[in-house]
């Protein structure tokens, strides 16, 4: 299992830190928050959504039907149907081979993208995955009717060459897929956009590239059962939010989701979204004005100690780091050393890149420790299927946490609608 090294909380300045007496002193709001958010109906932790065995078979099955059909797998889709497939797909590719099939994932409506990925497809060879549980975003829409229109002038099916993963009681794309005789997987109406990773959104994506989907769920159902535990120590994601929160009321506004692992660092842009969605609110449930938020960033280690670091150690102490650290890497990749360099180089003797790169984790987290700047540490055996499944529930687990320490709905997202209703008033006054 992954772990939660939060040691070095109390080793710096209280105004910053945290005591041991403070991590636990929220331990008794653990029981009253899981009946809230047991009370909501999200079900991103329900058993009916992890351990559906029948929709893992319906997707095992298509992806064993479709193996060697094509050659580019492509999802349209925005936000919570896009962050969570490109965390994956980075998680489990190598960067530099093209996988087969590729996953490419269309988040964007850039005109100079749509042209290129169009010249790039090879529309015979590829498999559109409409992603949208709303089935209304107006960007993952228009890429439909593109690619669809794309399609029909290439004597294409769209039953072919079209899956709609949405809503499997209200959506755009069930009358569609009705018209077109296109295949759907549901999002089910109870799990929100960026609550649906563990659903046929992340799920058929990960199975198509071959990913194990069954130890990610293994992985995911591990976590949940932590994240129900009402005994706060045994509570991970309880935890998280606690220091997120804790801190938060120390000034720690912004949190740096720091992962020392390249294959880890879209999983920032995750739960970038994740948290910054559900924390940013206006209004409490009470009705109260607050402005509540954590604005979250993405960096990565080691590639940023040369672009951020320096502001995270003399910049404003405002941020709480969360590094994640992996153990055993995939590959040892030794240092060779010349002999004739002389002992400058000493301390890259007998070495390799993974040590490498945890120590220069030790060394950023050792000097944000010396000026009082408060990081936890989540550490992974492995980068394999259940330590990812295991991710997602943490952070899925402690957002919701930290919705009812907020006093918040952390699954709603009134805010968007407004910028969306104006562009539509916009498009129809034209
Ligand atoms: O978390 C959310 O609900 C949003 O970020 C959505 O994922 C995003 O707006 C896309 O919505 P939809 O899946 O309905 O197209």
């Amino acid at each position: 299992m992954i772990s939660l090294d939060t040691s070095a909380l109390g080793t710096i300045d209280s105004s910053h830190g945290l005591s041991d007496l403070e991590l636990a002193s929220t331990a008794g709001k653990l029981s009253a928050f899981l009946e809230k958010i047991k009370s909501r109906n999200q079900g991103f932790f329900y058993k009916e959504i992890l351990e559906d065995d029948s929709l893992v078979e319906k997707i095992l099955h298509f992806a064993a039907t479709t193996k060697g059909k094509y050659q580019s797998i492509v999802i349209l889709g925005i936000g919570g149907s896009a962050l969570g497939p490109i965390a994956l797909r980075e998680a489990f590719g190598n960067p530099f081979i093209k996988s087969s099939p590729e996953l490419i994932v269309l988040d964007n409506i850039d005109p100079d993208l749509m042209a290129e990925a169009t010249e790039y497809l090879d529309l015979k060879q590829t498999l559109f995955l409409v992603v949208s549980k709303s089935g209304g975003t107006p960007e993952t829409v228009s890429q439909y009717f593109y690619f669809a229109d794309e399609l029909q002038k290439a004597d294409l099916h769209l039953s072919d060459h079209m899956v709609f993963v949405t809503d499997p009681v209200k959506s755009f794309l069930l009358e569609e897929a009705e018209k077109y005789h296109v295949r759907t997987f549901p999002i089910p109406s109870h799990v929100g956009g960026r609550f649906s990773v563990l659903t046929a959104v992340g799920l058929l994506p990960a199975a198509l590239i071959g990913i194990d989907i069954k130890k990610m769920l293994a992985g995911a159902v591990a976590m949940r059962d932590k994240f129900v535990d009402v005994n706060a120590a045994e509570n991970p994601a309880f935890q998280l939010a606690t220091i997120q929160y804790l801190l938060l009321q120390k000034g720690k506004s912004q949190n740096v989701i720091y992962p020392y692992a390249q294959k880890l660092y879209r999983i920032g842009d995750w739960c970038r979204q994740l948290i910054a969605e559900s924390t940013g609110k206006r209004f409490a449930e009470n009705g109260d004005e607050v402005f509540a938020g954590i604005t979250p960033i993405a960096s990565l280690g080691a590639t940023d100690q040369h672009s951020q670091n320096q502001l995270y150690f003399e910049g404003p102490n405002d941020k709480l780091f969360m590094f994640f650290e992996v153990e055993q890497f995939q590959n040892s990749v030794k240092i060779p050393l010349p002999s004739d360099v002389g002992d400058k180089l000493d301390y890259l003797k007998n070495t390799d890149f993974g040590t490498l790169l945890n120590l220069e984790k030790a060394g950023t987290a050792g000097a944000l420790t010396q000026v009082d700047r408060p990081h936890i540490t989540i550490k992974l055996p492995k980068i394999d299927e259940h330590a990812i499944g295991e991710i997602f529930i943490l952070f899925e687990g402690a957002t919701a946490f930290l919705g009812e320490f907020l006093g918040i709905d952390a699954f709603d997202q009134p805010a968007v609608e407004l910028s969306k209703n104006i562009t539509k008033e916009l498009l129809l006054k034209r």
